[in-house]
């Protein structure tokens, strides 16, 4: 027997499964799993990193006080001190619980929330408990009847991953005001800005109403920046001098950085995705539904379809790879018998639609 044996949570913590690549594929891969932006990012994010790539040897501004202000004035955030960046939000979702949730503490979130949160927790030592759903929607409700005690942190994602429905405004300030203080409520954006301006400064005001509230958010998804790994959190000011504390010194790569910078000022490429996914994510779901597959109304980059049964699922699933097209299976998160495809380029789409056209209509 191996000697040196993981912290027992740690070796009980299942991995996060990710959308992954399509292997053995016979052309271009349509990639619909990962709800990335189909148009890459910004010319001028690309052109920002591109820029300061010769100066590598250099560590990063530990401050980070470009990227925070830039972001602070593209969102009307008016203290950027509270204001952090991390690599991705990924980092934000495992810090903050490192910071408020351990061995004996509970985190909450929701039947069919971002698998993360899970991971997070286990990996964390803490008990991870999962408020139920109706109709793929999270409520106020059962969120509340939820939470005990013990519970440190509450989870949303809104609009949620996978299923992209999401809470009101007012529903989100009604459960704000009767959630216990002792628990931390992360509401996490990361698909925000396909609701618009309006939307993201509700979510942005939110982290205003109380000292508990904490805002994450991403360069992933509308900016297009997945493989840089860049994300934001805006928090109380208590928060995030403990965020600070704990968070590696250079969590960012100056390209990354750079990039973010150059993204948040480029409003007529976030207008133009925004716009793209709007117009394909009406286009799809009435095709999927005229197919005879339901979908929930989705608020963000993707849309997911009930096949039935998991098997006609799962063979939907292999007739799609079997046309080079990848979309994600959600069983893993409770939904078996549907599958979730993101918005992609107008040429994705169509193949994506056509090769479930064929498969519909033999099964
Ligand atoms: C709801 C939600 N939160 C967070 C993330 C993580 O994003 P990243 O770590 O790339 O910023 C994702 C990615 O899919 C997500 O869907």
């Amino acid at each position: 027997m191996n000697t040196i044996q993981p912290l027992p949570h740690i070796a009980a913590t299942k991995p996060y499964v990710p959308g992954g690549k399509l292997h053995g594929a016979k052309g271009p891969v349509a990639m619909l799993a990962s709800n990335e932006n189909p148009f890459g990012p910004s010319p001028r994010a690309i052109e920002a990193a591109r820029a300061v790539i010769g100066a590598s040897h250099v560590y990063p501004d530990p401050d980070y006080g470009a990227l925070r202000s830039a972001i602070a004035a593209a969102k009307g955030i008016a203290d950027v001190s509270r204001v952090v960046q991390a690599a991705g939000s990924d980092e934000l979702i495992h810090l903050l619980t490192q910071c408020y949730a351990g061995p004996g503490d509970e985190v909450l979130f929701t039947e069919h929330a971002f698998s993360m949160y899970r991971v997070s927790a286990g990996a964390h030592g803490a008990t991870p408990v999962t408020a139920p759903e109706t109709d793929m929607t999270a409520g106020v409700n059962a969120i509340l009847g939820s939470v005990t005690a013990r519970t440190k942190i509450l989870f949303l994602a809104n609009p949620n991953n996978p299923t992209g429905t999401m809470l009101s405004i007012a529903e989100l300030q009604s459960l704000q005001d009767a959630l216990p203080p002792h628990v931390l409520f992360v509401v996490d954006g990361a698909y925000s800005e396909y609701l618009g301006p309006a939307y993201e400064a509700e979510l942005r005001d939110l982290v205003d109403r109380r000292d508990n509230t904490v805002m994450i958010r991403t360069f992933s998804k509308i900016y297009g920046l997945a493989a840089m790994r860049l994300g934001w959190a805006y928090m109380p000011a208590a928060i995030a001098q403990i965020y600070q504390r704990i968070r590696g010194p250079f969590n960012v790569s100056s390209m990354a950085a750079a990039a973010g910078i150059a993204s948040v000022g480029d409003e007529e490429f976030l207008t133009m995705s925004r716009d793209h996914n709007t117009k394909w994510r009406a286009i799809m779901t009435d095709a999927l539904n005229a197919m005879g597959l339901s979908t929930p109304v989705s608020h963000a980059n993707f849309i997911v379809s009930e096949f039935g049964t998991a098997e006609r699922a799962a063979a939907a699933n292999q007739h799609l790879k079997d046309n080079d097209i990848l979309v994600r299976a959600i069983g893993g998160y409770g939904l078996p018998t549907k599958l979730r495809t993101s918005v992609g380029s107008a040429e994705d789409n169509q193949r994506f639609l056509d090769a479930l056209k064929a498969f519909t209509a033999r099964r």
